[in-house]
């Protein structure tokens, strides 16, 4: 990481916002609409700050979305960076390190994800407990900076306990029926084979996605408490008798966003 480059971004974004925001939020696929929710919302878009990749790379909606929701300060990453467009691991960290310099002390990371569980639906939210990095890839390889945090992180509570029984609790509170399982993060931009995904059944994965893992090791190196939510748009290739394709993903994130919206806006309250 280059604390330089984070400081330059960070300085450009302050110029533009006035709050402090507590808490961080990634919004996946077909999931960007909870920003919608943000009330006094500053939009800062990912291609006018320094260091940050150009939206020509990143696709349309990249941007930070400033505010409050229900009643916090809160920042929203409306589309994140994937590791699948060829971005090295550095910038994929550089939004999360972006957000914990402004001054967030929680990340809330949320992805759409294949159903590898057989009792899983589609539509179905999950709670992340734990993941497996299967890009064999990490966003701390390099020199370490031991402002930021230690040269060997601890990984074995990722996925902050208590959050995870607040959301459990708010999901029973809201009448949401929550799922709570392992994340296995794949490089894509293929999804899965059939055989990939019956291995990943084997080595303790729920779900599958593209996504996530790379900005929870950063932000757990940096000290941020982090909350992880799937949605599983679609089972895993080879489960069901039926190909797999992004239209999918998006039809049941569309269909599922509102029930998100209301999970994520009561956890947040309740933060
Ligand atoms: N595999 C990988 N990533 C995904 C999937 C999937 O089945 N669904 C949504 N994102």
């Amino acid at each position: 990481m280059n604390l330089e480059k984070v400081k330059e971004s960070v300085d450009f974004i302050k110029t533009k916002i006035d709050i402090s925001p507590e808490i961080g939020i990634i919004l996946g696929s077909g999931l960007g609409d909870l920003a919608e929710k943000v009330e006094n919302k500053v939009i800062v878009k990912y291609e006018d700050i320094p260091n940050m990749p150009k939206s020509t790379v990143v696709g349309h909606a990249g941007q930070y979305v400033f505010g409050k929701l229900s009643g916090k300060d809160v920042v929203m990453m409306q589309g994140r960076i994937h590791y699948y467009e060829g971005h090295p691991m550095e910038i994929i960290a550089l939004p999360i390190h972006i957000m914990k310099f402004l001054g967030i002390k929680t990340l809330v990371v949320t992805n759409a994800a294949g159903g590898v569980n057989t009792s899983f639906n589609p539509g179905d939210l999950m709670i992340i407990t734990d993941h497996i990095n299967f890009v064999f890839n990490n966003p701390l390889i390099g020199k370490n900076d031991e402002e930021i945090g230690p040269r060997f992180p601890d990984m074995s509570m990722s996925y902050d306990k208590n959050l995870v029984n607040l959301s459990e609790e708010v999901a029973k509170a809201h009448n949401i029926n929550i799922q709570k399982g392992v994340y296995v993060m794949m490089p894509g931009p293929t999804y899965e084979t059939p055989a990939e995904v019956r291995m990943i059944r084997i080595i303790g994965g729920d779900a599958v996605g593209m996504s996530t893992v790379p900005e929870v090791i950063v932000a757990k190196h940096a000290g941020l408490k982090v909350l992880g939510i799937s949605c599983v748009t679609n089972m895993a290739s080879g489960i069901l008798d039926q190909p797999l394709n992004h239209q999918e993903v998006i039809e049941t994130s569309n269909r599922v966003k509102d029930t998100f919206t209301r999970l994520i806006t009561n956890i947040v309250e309740k933060m």
